[in-house]
C-alpha cells in the first residue's frame, strides 16, 4: 500500500509523521519502507539515525516515482512517501499514484471557532 503524506504548504509535520509512523508499523510486524522524496533528503537521513532497521529509499524526480514507487510498494507491506511542501510535479506524480493521500489542512475563519479535523485521508 502507497501512503503519500502530502501538503501544499511547507514545514505542518510531514516529514515527522513518515519518521514515527514507519518504525512503528515495522514494531507492529508489518515490513514498512520510508521513501523519502524531498531534494533535501531529510527524513530518509534522520530515519537512518533514528531506526535504522527501517528501510527507507529516496525517490526526488517525478519520473523514478512514476516508475519505481509501484514496484517498491509490491515488495513491502506500507511504502510512506514523504513529499515535498509544494505544488510540483513531484507532488502530482505521489497523489498519481498513491493508495491513501494524508493532508494537513487549516481550517477556514469560520469554522475556527468550533472543533473541527485539522487532517484529511482521501482513499483511491
Ligand atoms: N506534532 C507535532 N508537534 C509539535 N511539533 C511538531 C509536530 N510535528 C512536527 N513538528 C515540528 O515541526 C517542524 C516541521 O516538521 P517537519 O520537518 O516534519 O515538517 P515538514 O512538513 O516535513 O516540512 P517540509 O515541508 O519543510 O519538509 C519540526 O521542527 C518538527 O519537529
Ligand atoms: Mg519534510
Amino acid at each position: 500500500m502507497i501512503i503519500v503524506i502530502a501538503n501544499s504548504k511547507g514545514g505542518v509535520g510531514k516529514s515527522t509523521l513518515a519518521v514515527h509512523l514507519a518504525p512503528w508499523l515495522n514494531e507492529q510486524n508489518h515490513r514498512a519502507t520510508l521513501v523519502d522524496c524531498d531534494t533535501q533528503h531529510s527524513s530518509s537521513e534522520w530515519i537512518r539515525e533514528a531506526a535504522p532497521n527501517v528501510k527507507s529509499i529516496c525517490l526526488d524526480n517525478p519520473d523514478d516515482i512514476l516508475d519505481e514507487l509501484p514496484s517498491l510498494a509490491r515488495e513491502t507491506d506500507f511504502a510512506f512517501a514523504d513529499g515535498l511542501g509544494s505544488q510540483t510535479e513531484i507532488s502530482r506524480a505521489l497523489l498519481l499514484k498513491a493508495h491513501l493521500a494524508i493532508s494537513y489542512i487549516r481550517r477556514s475563519r469560520g469554522l475556527r471557532s468550533r472543533k473541527s479535523s485539522r487532517c484529511s485521508v482521501r482513499t483511491s
